[in-house]
């Protein structure tokens, strides 16, 4: 059985469809299985911002074929570990836990590299193209330290 991990923001088609991009890039697809998903509904079933798009095809990932879609209670069973991108997304995620193990699995992003500190991942929705670049920058280094501790976890 794979390791699945759920990356959350607010739309599902500017920050998540990159964090699932990314941390997908860096651990192997047999063991580890990564989706994301957004705590609102206004864009289910789009595909992510062109914006993202295009800032993942600049770093050399390809996130086209994603589709947004809203988090449902289900994926607190479905997933072991869930990221969101900032602390509105940590608040409704958090409320829409069932229980408190399902609470557990809910960790804010940024707190992988900076614990404690509360950073958001800034949505870049209504800004320009530099934002995305800032985002995808955050989300590099937070993924690269999310993958490093998986693979400790999970390697034995
Ligand atoms: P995301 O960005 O949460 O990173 O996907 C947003 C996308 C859409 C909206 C807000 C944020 N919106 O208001 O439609």
């Amino acid at each position: 059985m794979p390791v699945k991990i759920l990356m959350v923001c607010l739309g599902n088609i500017c920050r998540s469809p990159l964090a699932e991009g990314i941390l997908q890039s860096k651990l192997p697809a047999d063991k580890f299985t990564v989706d994301s998903a957004g705590t609102g509904n206004w864009h289910a079933g789009q595909g992510p911002d062109h914006r993202s798009v295009a800032t993942a095809k600049n770093r050399g990932l390809d996130i086209s074929c994603q589709k947004a879609r809203q988090i449902k209670v289900s994926d607190f069973t479905e997933f072991d570990h869930i990221y969101v991108m900032d602390s509105s997304n940590l608040r409704d995620v958090q409320q829409l836990a069932p229980n408190a193990s399902a609470k557990a699995k809910v960790k804010l992003m940024m707190d992988e590299i900076f614990p404690g500190q509360k950073i958001d991942v800034p949505d870049p929705y209504f800004g320009g193209p530099e934002g995305f670049d800032k985002v995808y920058d955050m989300l590099d280094e937070a993924c690269e330290m999310v993958a490093g501790k998986l693979l400790k976890e999970h390697s034995a």
